[in-house]
């Protein structure tokens, strides 16, 4: 939803064309994030002004306006000490236009300038309370009114300090936010702040910095909420300095990805800090009254993240390098946690935890989209190896309906960002109710990390492609190992276990086998991708393909897809079925397999021509489909591993062949960070 790349050096001399392409560069890795727009603010070559340039479409387009620009952006100069604020966009108030871009600016003089990833739901308020003090709007986003809020509490207070006026206006704010201001009044500053969006700061030093810690004091800040600030001053801070010297570059961004080609030391915002860089010094402040955690030491990560993980190597498309990476992603998420010799599995995360987790009443698997898929296709599972009732929620749906939950509820949040929105307020609310939160994430120290009392992160490397594929897979075994740690004790149930794990032994060479179909799978989409629609079905263990796979074609290729659940199918679906409308049935040797047998025979005794997804060398199956993709057999419950991969291949080439944008697909986004 929108990414946010800064950067302030000090003491370390760069040409402004560095810097720029620097700031691009930063969106570049971002734009998965949001590509509607595009804009950065930098010190104009005099500096005595800002120069906000902005634009609507892909970084590219913004990348040329800065080079028609280069004279009088002065690129050739050195700069020493210099702040520039960049910024992606995904719309959400505000159609895309240049206008409607950020940074957004408090007037004409560019005083103050503002990007901004999130939501703010009372900027009506705020706005109005603005115009009725003579401010004129010019753009239609909620941002707008917080560049122009802390103007007005510049105009109100110039003895404060830059900080200090952030802090003033988040106070003000509802909603949420991730948040850097530039300002012509405070040159070379920079303060960023976040609360419900990811932020992180990267810190950039020539030598290692002899204490990996920011200590952390909380503020007496009184404020209380409402339109017209109240004006307390901030009465203690502590700072992080270098201590050997100030010569230290730091970047601002939404995501780790964007940083990682600088430095690989990171420092994850929570909700509520302000941070400030004035002088090489980087000073995180609190406001006294916030919630969260209480660290007084901060710890600097060091990144695991390579540049190479990020970048498209012999890829066309981040989405297909994540396909084609799920042999060593699947592997990954096992690793250190499946010992196959002696069939025991740990999951270090939650093993504290495991008691609880016995004793509950039932679990939530909770998520949106793919992740919520992830939970359908292993609800089967959980249910067979836990004897607990498990249910699986959109988390918008979860919360829309006010569910009861309840202290002795285990819940499970799935989300390969960890910051989705409506997956954290559904966290946040069951966190209320008392119930044990388990994050299932691919992301360290996003927030719903953060927030979970304990956790499995699925480590299926950095996803970048806008559509899921690899997480998919790797939070699809994380909670079946989470199935098989419950179930260690049961007697009954240690050959079904043997059989899983030894199935899991055996999935990353069966996987290369269902990639290698990747030109079966190119020659089918020649011949759907002109089609208007595509149904899929299945049920049992593979219904959550075909919801999986539908979504897949939905998002890259917008063509109509509906997954199907084929025991549905006489109860209307059928309506559709004729010599023409394709449809995709997956049809495993599995419980099911005579049911979905009887679904297949009334698709072909309605001229349907079914294309099959079956097992390898099942002839009996494959007589019934007009075409066949073959897939390696695994234990029942892991097939559904093996079959979204054909699917995840499907939507991949005719995206490429409908000419659609594959890893930024119109009007989506990576992260969801607004409900
Ligand atoms: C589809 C897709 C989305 C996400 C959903 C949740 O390909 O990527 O449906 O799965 O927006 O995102 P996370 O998993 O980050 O919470």
């Amino acid at each position: 939803m929108c990414g946010i790349f800064a950067y302030i050096n000090h003491l370390t001399p760069k040409t402004r064309r560095e810097i720029l392409e620097l700031l691009i560069n930063g969106l570049k890795r971002q734009e998965y994030r949001g590509y509607d727009s595009a804009g950065v603010a930098v010190d104009s070559a005099d500096q005595k002004d800002i120069a906000v340039l902005k634009r609507q479409g892909k970084v590219a387009a913004l990348e040329e306006m800065l080079q028609e620009r280069s004279v009088e952006l002065s690129v050739d100069e050195s700069v020493s000490s210099h702040c520039g604020i960049a910024h992606t966009r995904w719309a959400t108030h505000g159609e895309p236009s240049a206008v409607n871009s950020h940074p957004q600016r408090s007037g004409d003089d560019n005083a103050f300038v503002v990007i901004h990833n999130g939501i703010i739901t009372n900027y009506k308020t705020v706005k109005t309370f603005l115009e009725n003090k003579g401010y004129v709007f010019e753009s239609a986003t909620d941002t707008e009114a917080i560049a122009k809020l802390v103007h007005h509490i510049y105009s109100q207070h110039k003895d404060y300090s830059f900080q200090e006026l952030v802090e003033q206006v988040i106070q003000q704010l509802e909603g949420a936010f991730a948040l850097c201001f530039k300002s012509r009044h405070f040159p070379n500053e920079c303060v960023a702040t976040r609360r419900g969006s990811p932020l992180l700061v990267a810190i950039k030093t020539r030598r290692r910095l002899s204490s990996d810690h920011v200590p952390i004091m909380y503020t007496n800040n009184k404020a209380t909420r409402g339109v017209v600030p109240s004006v307390p001053r901030v009465n203690s801070h502590a700072h992080f300095e270098p201590e050997e010297e100030r010569d230290v570059e730091y970047f601002f961004a939404s995501d780790a990805s964007a940083v990682i080609e600088h430095t690989n030391r990171v420092l994850y915002f929570e909700d509520d800090d302000v941070a400030h860089v004035k002088d090489g010094v980087l000073s995180i402040h609190r406001l006294s009254g916030t919630t969260g955690t209480d660290p007084h030491q901060r710890e600097i990560q060091t990144l695991k993240l390579e540049l190479q993980q990020i970048m498209k190597g012999n890829y066309d498309y981040f989405m297909q390098k994540e396909i084609f990476e799920q042999p060593e992603s699947v592997i990954n998420t096992m690793r250190g946690r499946l010992n196959f010799a002696n069939g025991t599995v740990t999951l270090g995360g939650i093993k504290d935890y495991i008691p609880e987790i016995k004793r509950c009443r039932r679990l939530m698997l909770i998520g949106c989209g793919t992740s919520y898929h992830s939970a359908v296709a292993t609800r089967q599972l959980l249910e067979e190896l836990t004897e607990l009732p498990v249910m699986v929620e959109l988390a918008s749906d979860f919360l829309d309906r006010n569910t009861p939950v309840f202290r002795d509820d285990v819940c499970f949040f799935i989300s390969q960002s960890g910051e989705t929105a409506d997956t954290l307020m559904a966290l946040r609310y069951c966190k209320r109710h008392g119930a044990l939160i388990i994050g299932v994430t691919n992301t360290v120290g996003s927030s719903i990390c953060r927030e979970s009392h304990c956790g499995v992160h699925i480590n299926a490397g950095p996803e970048i492609g806008v559509a899921s594929t690899k997480a998919y897979t790797s939070q699809f075994l994380s909670l079946v190992m989470f199935a098989l740690v419950v179930s260690e004790d049961r007697i009954s149930l240690q050959k079904r276990r043997r059989d899983i794990i030894e199935g899991l032994h055996e999935l990353e060479p069966k996987i290369r086998q269902v990639l290698a179909l990747d030109g079966e799978v190119k020659a089918l989409a020649e011949d759907l991708y002109r089609q208007r629609s595509l149904l899929i079905m299945g049920r049992g263990y593979n219904f959550a393909t075909c919801l999986e796979g539908a979504l897949k074609v939905k998002e890259l290729t917008y063509m109509h897809s509906e997954g199907i659940m084929a025991g549905e199918l006489k109860h209307g679906p059928l309506a559709l079925i004729d010599d023409s409308m394709p449809v995709m049935m997956i049809v495993m040797r599995d419980p099911v397999y005579s049911k979905c047998m009887n679904a297949l025979q009334q698709v072909t005794a309605r001229q349907g021509r079914p294309i099959v997804v079956c097992e390898e060398g099942d002839r009996e199956t494959a007589a019934l489909a007009s075409r066949c993709l073959h897939v390696p057999r695994t234990v029942d419950c892991l097939q559904g591993v093996l079959t979204v991969i054909p699917m995840q291949l499907l939507a991949y080439h005719i995206a490429v062949l409908r000419g659609c944008n594959v890893d930024c697909p119109r009007n989506l986004a990576k992260s969801v960070t607004v409900e």
